[in-house]
């Protein structure tokens, strides 16, 4: 059995990291990381107080599609951000490199769209987990928190099939894993959670709990959810009451920075395109107005530019 790791960067290199005791694992990521893995001869997963839990010496490793080109895997992991799926997967292609099935390990909505628009008619899976993962410096990983992680079939003849079978080895690295057969609900779900508390965070500089302190952030937030619900009804799924959900997603992560303002941070592109961007795609095909998603996306997306743009007109 072999399973590539399609962007090995933090959550593609912790998943390597357990996948590769009980498969053949190949990880194709950035030079400055692979690089350093090979350099040293394996891959170190550290606890988050730096303790070092695993040291992966068993992997195969790539910075290019063309190093293994005509290579046949059982499962190809996609663990880029959702905005480089497309780029990746026809990095794939052109280098002849083909999976009996595409395992989408991202957050967002949308991706699933670009992977079958390069690949066409082949088994994609998706999978959400809530394992938290950084990379500290190069060829190393910090296991910053343990969480579920769920898959489910998307697209293709033998999805189902592929889903059971990706599970199962999962569960043999001791990953947490649960199947669903409905996982357009949680990754609906998951992208609400993160439409309402990723833009404001990362607009106002503010950590998750100024969601649910600060009484206007708190009102934009339910403008969001509260779209983004009659969106999802519209695409056929009932969210129930999301808005508790996120609120008390926000709070029990009321110290942490999201990920987007981290992002933002960095200096890196978010991947707002795949959550408010995403919602707002799917509202005006519906015909429905999405106002407040919107404008956060639009927003988000200046933000991303400001540095060139103060450079160009200031
Ligand atoms: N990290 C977490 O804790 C976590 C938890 C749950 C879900 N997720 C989701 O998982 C996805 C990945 O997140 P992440 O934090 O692991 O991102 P990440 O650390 O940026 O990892 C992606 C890696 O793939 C590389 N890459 C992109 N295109 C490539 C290509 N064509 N060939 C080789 N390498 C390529 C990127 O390099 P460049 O940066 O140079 O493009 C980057 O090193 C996201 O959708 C995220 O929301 C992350």
């Amino acid at each position: 059995m072999r399973v590539l790791i399609a962007g090995a960067g933090a959550i593609g290199s912790l998943f390597a990291a357990y996948l590769s005791n009980v498969v053949r694992v190949c990880m194709l990521g950035r030079e400055w990381h692979i690089g350093e893995i090979r350099r040293r001869g394996s891959l170190i997963v550290l606890s988050p107080d730096g303790k070092v839990i695993r040291e992966v010496k068993d992997v195969d490793l790539a910075t290019s599609a063309s190093e293994i080109s005509g290579e046949r895997y059982d499962f190809v992991m996609v663990t880029v951000k959702a905005y480089d799926t497309s780029s990746i997967l026809r990095e794939l292609e052109e280098g002849d490199v083909r999976g009996d099935c595409y395992v989408l390990m991202q957050n967002g909505m949308g991706n699933e769209e670009d992977a079958l628009r390069v690949l066409g008619d082949v088994n994609l899976v998706r999978g959400i987990t809530n394992h938290g993962a950084y990379i500290p410096e190069p060829g190393k990983v910090v296991h910053a928190g343990v969480g579920e992680t769920v898959l489910g079939p998307v697209a293709g003849k033998h999805a189902k099939k592929k889903t059971l079978e990706f599970a199962e080895i999962l569960k043999k690295a001791s990953i947490d894993v649960q199947v669903d057969h409905n996982i357009q609900k949680l990754v609906w779900w998951k992208t609400v959670i993160n439409a309402a508390i990723n833009p404001l965070t990362a607009i106002l500089k503010i950590r998750n709990g100024g969601v649910v302190v600060i009484e206007d952030v708190r009102f934009l937030a339910e403008r969001i959810i509260d779209e983004a619900v009659e969106v999802a009804r519209a695409d056929g799924v009932d969210l129930g009451d999301v808005r508790s959900d996120v609120f008390r997603v926000a709070e029990r992560t009321a110290k942490n920075m999201s990920s987007m303002l981290q992002d933002m941070m960095r200096g890196r592109r978010t991947e707002i395109d795949y959550i408010n961007g995403a919602i707002v795609r799917k509202a005006e095909r519906y015909g429905i107005d999405a106002p407040v998603n919107k404008a956060v996306w639009k927003l988000v997306k200046a933000l991303e530019k400001r540095k060139e743009l103060v450079e160009l007109f200031i």
